[in-house]
């Protein structure tokens, strides 16, 4: 049976942001972006990365297959240096064979496959939506990690609503999930309920009570509705747990889940107490959760622990006083740490390319010279502008010139004119990638923005409710870069989708632009959020819909 953890003092890192995370409302990412954030959770050291829901989509299916087949079979570096086996990959799949399939169908080429497969044992769970009896959830478990085992070697189990199920029923279950083969027990706490004292206590008794539970992987996987993800996470690595299922910054369905640099930094910080590590590459976490606030345009909270913008940050005075004194005043832990470069001048106006190629490679970034020549073109113009060029400034350089979902229109021009006792008037140029063409057309509006997304509207075609706005500067100063978020929401009349755990919800679409224009800046994410949304009904159009719930025929 395989046991992926490397000896008694390891926390294996289970990372789900590529499937429960993707379930945050807005966080849609496309197989590209699947597949950039896969080869950083390589990079960032995690052990399992939970690719996706193969069953929901052929789109779905496809981007896990992807993922198994390149980083899935990619060697990698261990935070020693040494070289060190790919992630395992893992596919979710309801208990039914057809999701198993799936499952096995996409992850089958990863060096090292697993199956996630999932049944829900909480009565309000089993009457509802299963429509099962006790004894049917007992059996369906029996056949389906069977068939699940019938396929690959490493096989995880969870009872959905774990924190709201009969423990005598759980121990039930579990016992025949290990007996049919389950190498990783994984109890979710599905809708946030329990407190830590509850859940660590259930962990405890799991461990106690259940034939077989000490010799398999016992997880943890928290929803963070009542804001105790991390607690209860940390509960259960102290009551046994030896695998922590994290999203990076926490994003996931409602509250989130347990986040992964919470739970990481906490084993680190506190060693002493834990006595436990984790395999994760600590210097990459600000780069990993960097990537994933951008490409699902999650914006994170300024004061979320360890990668929120003030984390590090000590404005009041008598901080500061502290801090000059000696660091360890008020900061448990080194920004490097978690990868925070504090270097602010990198480079001016004058500085050559050779010298920003050694930069971008300073800060983890390998561009071609295709990619290199357009941000470089980026930051000298931005060098011209503003007076310091900071490594934030760069990476949302990079971030907005490389880092870019597939196309269907490209920004080519925007004018505005505004100002009081005018009417709001952009005048917008965009070009259809697939057919060349150049679209010149205006818009009026309340506001400047509104006249760009009036003009864009007008070009593109494509309908849409805008739920969200956000400008953010990237660094301090009236010369800063403006980095604008939007969120769109798909108007009802063109359809709802499904999550990847059956239940119907609104399509959202988020966009990033980074200028030193906020108007531009503006323009970008919001073309950036009508591309994503294009691209994806063109993806829906050829996708098989999933049946409503859980209940499949076996
Ligand atoms: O929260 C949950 O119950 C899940 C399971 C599929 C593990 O995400
Ligand atoms: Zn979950």
């Amino acid at each position: 049976m395989p046991n992926h953890s490397n000896g008694p003092d390891k926390v294996l890192i289970f990372d789900t942001t590529l499937r429960d995370g993707e379930q945050s409302p807005g966080a849609t990412l496309n197989a590209q972006e699947k597949l950039d954030i896969a080869r950083q959770l390589a990079r960032l050291g995690v052990d399992i990365i939970e690719a996706g829901f193969p069953a929901a989509s052929p789109g779905d299916l496809e981007a896990v297959r992807r993922i198994a087949e390149t980083v899935g079979q990619e060697m990698r570096v261990d935070k020693n240096g040494n070289p060190t086996e790919p992630p395992v990959i893992c596919g979710l799949a309801r208990a039914n064979k057809s999701d198993i399939d799936a499952a096995w169908e996409a992850i089958k080429s990863a060096r090292r496959p697993r199956i996630h497969t999932f049944l829900a044992t909480s009565p309000v769970h089993m009457e509802f939506k299963l429509k099962m009896s006790p004894e049917e959830v007992v059996e369906r478990t029996r056949q389906m990690v069977s068939h699940a085992r019938q396929y690959c070697d490493d096989v995880e189990f969870s009872p959905e609503d774990a924190g709201r199920s009969n423990p005598r029923f759980l121990y039930q279950v579990l016992a025949t999930a290990i007996a049919a083969g389950a190498t990783t027990l994984n109890i979710p706490d599905t809708v946030g309920y329990t407190t830590p004292d509850e859940f660590g206590r259930l962990i405890y008794d799991i461990r106690e009570h259940t034939p077989g539970a000490k010799d398999v992987v016992i997880s943890v996987h928290c929803h963070n509705d009542l804001g105790f993800a991390t607690a209860n996470t940390m509960a259960g690595i102290q009551n046994g747990a030896r695998q922590a299922e994290v999203t990076l910054n926490g994003i996931g369905e409602r509250a989130g889940n347990t986040s992964l640099e919470e739970v990481v930094m906490a084993l680190y910080v506190r060693q002493q107490i834990y006595e436990l590590d984790t395999n994760i590459i600590t210097q990459e976490i600000h780069r990993s959760s960097d990537m994933v606030s951008r490409y699902t345009g999650m914006v994170i909270q300024p004061n979320k622990a360890i990668v929120g913008a003030n984390a590090f940050a000590h404005e009041a005075g008598i901080h500061q006083d502290g801090m000059l004194k000696n660091k360890r005043t008020y900061e448990i832990m080194d920004a490097d740490t978690i990868g925070l470069s504090h270097s602010k001048l990198v480079l001016g106006k004058h500085s050559g390319r050779h010298a920003f190629r050694v930069r971008l490679n300073d800060l983890g970034y390998h561009l071609d010279d295709e990619e290199l020549d357009k941000v470089f073109k980026r930051f000298k113009a931005l060098a011209d502008k503003k007076k310091t060029v900071s490594d934030a400034d760069i990476e949302a350089l990079v971030a907005d010139e490389v880092y870019q979902p597939q196309e269907s229109w490209e920004l080519m021009n925007v004018q505005v004119q505004c100002g009081s006792n005018v009417v709001p008037t952009a005048v917008v140029t965009l070009r259809n990638v697939a057919s060349g063409e150049v679209i010149t057309d205006a818009g009026f509006g309340t506001g400047p923005v509104d006249a760009v997304y009036q003009g864009i509207d007008k070009i593109a075609k494509a309908p849409n409710i805008l739920t969200e706005f956000l400008v953010q500067a990237v660094t301090e100063g009236i010369d800063a870069n403006g980095d604008v978020t939007v969120r769109i929401a798909v108007p009802e009349s063109r359809g709802y989708t499904h999550t990847a755990q059956g239940r119907p919800r609104r399509r959202l679409f988020s966009g990033r632009g980074i200028d030193t224009d906020i108007v531009v800046a503006s323009a970008k994410a919001y073309l950036q959020a009508v591309n994503k949304m294009i691209a994806a009904e063109s993806e829906d159009a050829a996708t098989v819909r999933i049946a409503g719930d859980d209940a499949v025929a076996v």
